[in-house]
């Protein structure tokens, strides 16, 4: 069955998203369809944890479904209204839901990474190519952040002069993590580095280009386990800004910084997620500058509307990352952590 004409085209209905993986993030997601008033609704969760699935479904008087397949099957049985799919499952449940979703014409968006390693991203990226007319996108949310499109069009108005290195800290301090899935690689596909890095990585990618590794050394606190912290050094392969630099900086045992900065000839811009509406423009000589920007907190709210619109037609899929932008980030974290000193 093919639901592209059940995106109410022509009509304002709101757009019914089904979530995969009614865990963590699903609560980001579900907070985004609650502020969108009757832009969006949760018709369908999912989850093999029927606790999980049925909390998630009863606060938005959704169906609850214990196994993909029992959704798909609802689905081509007409039992199952949807015209978006939210994948929140961990990286190693993504091929098999995409496949599925995009072969019934779903739009599908996935939760980062677009999946566990550079040879399943490329399985995914196979999958969207062979279904064009149905929107892939990757949750990037960082992409629908205020400040970091403040920052990208600042850059190329050319505020900063000529842009010479991104920096970019994701760290927080949680022991815990030692004993989540997040650490397992047999799960993620890694640990700190695959969990944030691949976050910085699309960063770099959407504000400077495609990001190759130079180098990078991973600090293992965690035997068995993946990286606790990751300092990787990369450069842009191609783009107007090829050969910049981007020192990225992700961990699970340090003070908490959520930072992104971008330096250039002439200045430098620099956010911290800690003060939501500052950002701070530094010029070679002089007093900085505070530029209000609307708080990052809204990244998820845009994104889950962009790709609401952009799955109708109603909008290009603008920013919004896909296959592509998803499988570039994976065959870097694959890199880096190839390339890794480990310490
Ligand atoms: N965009 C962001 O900023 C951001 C933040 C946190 C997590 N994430 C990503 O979201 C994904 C999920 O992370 P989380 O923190 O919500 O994890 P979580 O462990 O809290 O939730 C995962 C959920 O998936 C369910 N699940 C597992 N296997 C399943 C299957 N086969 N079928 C159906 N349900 C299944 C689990 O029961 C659980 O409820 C990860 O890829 C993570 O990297 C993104």
């Amino acid at each position: 069955m093919d639901h592209r004409m059940s995106h109410n085209s022509g009509n304002q209905a709101p757009f019914a998203i089904a979530i995969l993986g009614a865990g963590g993030i699903s609560n980001a997601h579900s907070a985004a369809v609650k502020d969108s008033g009757d832009t969006l609704r949760i018709s369908c969760v999912i989850d093999t944890n029927k606790e999980n699935a049925r909390k998630l479904a009863d606060e938005h008087g959704a169906a609850a479904f214990d196994s993909a397949q029992q959704f798909f099957d609802a689905v081509d049985a007409g039992e199952a209204t949807v015209d978006g799919i939210v994948i929140c499952t961990p990286p190693t449940v993504r091929i098999e839901p995409i496949r599925a979703a995009l072969e019934r014409g779903i739009p599908v968006l996935t939760e980062k990474p677009v999946a566990m390693n550079a040879e399943d991203a490329s399985r995914v990226a196979e999958i969207a190519a062979a279904h064009p007319d149905t929107l892939f996108g990757v949750a990037y949310c960082h992409r629908f952040a205020p400040p970091i499109i403040a920052m990208k069009q600042l850059v190329a108005e050319g505020k900063i002069g000529r842009l010479t290195r991104f920096e970019n800290t994701f760290a927080f301090y949680h022991p815990p993590m030692a004993e989540r899935w997040m650490s397992d690689p047999a799960v993620s596909g890694g640990g700190s580095f695959i969990d944030t890095g691949c976050h910085s990585l699309d960063l770099f990618r959407y504000l400077v280009g495609p990001a190759e590794v130079v180098g990078s050394v991973f600090d293992n606190d965690w035997s068995g386990r993946g990286e606790s912290s990751a300092t990787v050094l990369v450069k842009a392969s191609d783009g107007p800004h090829a050969g910049v630099a981007g020192v990225i900086l992700a961990g699970w045992l340090e003070p908490e910084r959520f930072t992104v900065g971008l330096v250039g000839t002439n200045g430098s811009l620099h956010y911290d997620y800690m003060k939501p509406t500052e950002l701070i423009y530094r010029p070679g000589i002089g007093e900085p500058e505070l530029i209000k920007v609307e708080s990052h907190e809204v990244r998820f709210s845009r994104q889950l509307i962009h790709f609401a619109r952009a799955a109708r037609g109603d909008a290009p899929r603008g920013d919004l990352a896909d296959a592509r932008d998803g499988l570039g980030a994976a065959e870097a974290v694959d890199r880096a952590a190839r390339a890794a000193k480990i310490i």
